[in-house]
């Protein structure tokens, strides 16, 4: 599809504009109100560059209506190519879509199951990563075989050793998150990816926890399949998100998700000579055969402006960055009696930082508290999760400790 000239000139000028970004700045948040926002494991506030983008292109469509098609089906292939430059993924087989779930669901009613296949999944993941396999194992008499997540963050080797006596019993598929979104632990995907190769198992990721804080690189971890949502590490809008196949695995996907977007030359018929609406072209048989019908071009346009800045800052300082806030903070909260999750190795570490109140069940009450403060975090499964990304600065591990000083002065958290 040919982009007239005058709405490149847009495009270019909204993309282009990448300043006030750096590490520990808010200056792209001018509208963030929460004093402390250590929350982006559960969802990023968008930057200006992200609303420019998004109100840039709302209005293009508004000036343009249709006219400005053709634009965004070029940024989806230059985003495409960005999202893969972050996890190291050769940009075709790199498909843009709705949410992590997407993905999934792809994965799940997508590969040419035999009854009896055993799918390994892990207690403690987010449900995303759970829901879709029970339903193919309850339409295709799969078997879920359970490990715990937390056994690689108390005990990695022997979790490592248990792994691999299940993929010795044969295992088609392993399920995992890289990161833990409880814990933030970051689990061994090298060697699982490893693992899994030796025993001709393949890998799937869930990645939302990891994109756009750790380095993650499919061919180092032989990662088979990934799947990403925007809205958390990688600072886009809801709606939108990643879904990565390697060539060979995804060649033999069933087509059970595809749609008219799905097809070789999906356009043709609307763009060319009479006599090409026709329903027998081949389906692409890559990861772009999940993008089935209209794509949320809004929050593409957003997640362009978030991933832009993320590259331009880079996923190695914005991991250390990340790392130093956890570092200022965690010894504090374990002076005041918390206990943390973080890993000790390098390599079991995230975005993400959890602790444990001393009764256990006060993760919610300290978010709470916390919030009067203007801190923002989470508390998943009973955890109080903080989870800065590249905009917090390295002082702020003071204001939270001062807030949970008044917090304990004032006898702890009111508990439900
Ligand atoms: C590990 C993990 N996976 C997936 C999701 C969300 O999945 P989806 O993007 O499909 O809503 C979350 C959090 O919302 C998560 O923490």
């Amino acid at each position: 599809m040919a982009v007239p000239a005058r709405l490149r000139a847009d495009a270019d000028k909204v993309s282009a504009d990448m300043t006030g970004a750096g590490l520990g700045s808010r200056a792209l948040f001018p509208e963030l109100e929460t004093r402390v926002y250590a929350n982006h494991a559960s969802l990023s506030p968008p930057s200006q560059a992200v609303i420019d983008a998004v109100s840039a292109c709302l209005s293009q469509y508004a000036r343009d209506g249709m006219g400005c098609y053709a634009i965004e089906v070029e940024r989806r292939e230059r985003l495409r190519a960005r999202l893969a430059g972050l996890i190291g993924a050769p940009p075709r087989d790199l498909a843009l879509v709705a949410n992590t779930t997407a993905g999934v669901l792809a994965v799940a009613l997508g590969i040419p199951w035999q009854r009896g296949d055993r799918i390994l999944v892990f207690d403690g993941e987010f449900p995303t990563n759970i829901t879709p396999w029970q339903q193919a194992a309850r339409r295709e008499g799969l078997e879920l075989v359970w490990m715990s997540a937390d056994d690689f963050r108390t005990d990695r080797a022997g979790a490592l050793q248990q792994l691999e006596d299940h993929l010795r019993e044969g295992i088609r598929l392993v399920a995992v998150s890289a990161v833990q979104f409880t814990t933030g632990q970051r689990m061994p995907l090298e060697t699982i990816g490893e693992l899994c190769r030796r025993h001709d198992c393949e890998l799937f990721v869930d990645a939302i926890q990891a994109m756009g804080v750790v380095p993650l690189d499919v061919e180092a971890c032989a990662i088979d399949y990934l799947t990403c949502g925007s809205h958390k590490w990688l600072m886009g809008p809801e709606g939108t998100g990643c879904f990565y196949a390697r060539e060979e695995v995804a060649a033999r996907l069933e087509p059970n998700v595809a749609g008219w977007l799905s097809h070789e030359d999906p356009f043709a018929f609307l763009t060319r000579a009479p006599n090409e609406l026709r329903y027998d072209r081949p389906l692409v048989q890559s990861a772009r055969m999940v993008e089935s019908g209209t794509p949320h071009t809004l929050a593409a346009a957003g997640l362009e402006a978030s991933v832009g800045l993320i590259d331009a800052i880079g996923v190695e300082p914005i991991y250390e960055h990340v790392q130093a806030w956890h570092d200022a903070l965690e010894a504090g909260l374990v002076e005041r009696g918390f206990a943390s999750a973080r890993m000790a190795e390098m390599e079991g570490r995230s975005g993400i930082l959890s602790v444990r109140a001393t009764d256990a069940a006060a993760g919610p009450a300290w978010s709470r508290a916390l919030a009067e403060y203007g801190i923002a975090s989470a508390s998943p499964d009973g955890w109080l999760r903080l989870s800065p990304h590249w905009p917090n600065h390295l002082d702020e591990a003071g204001a939270v400790l001062a807030a949970i000083d008044e917090i304990l002065a004032k006898g702890g958290p009111p508990l439900p």
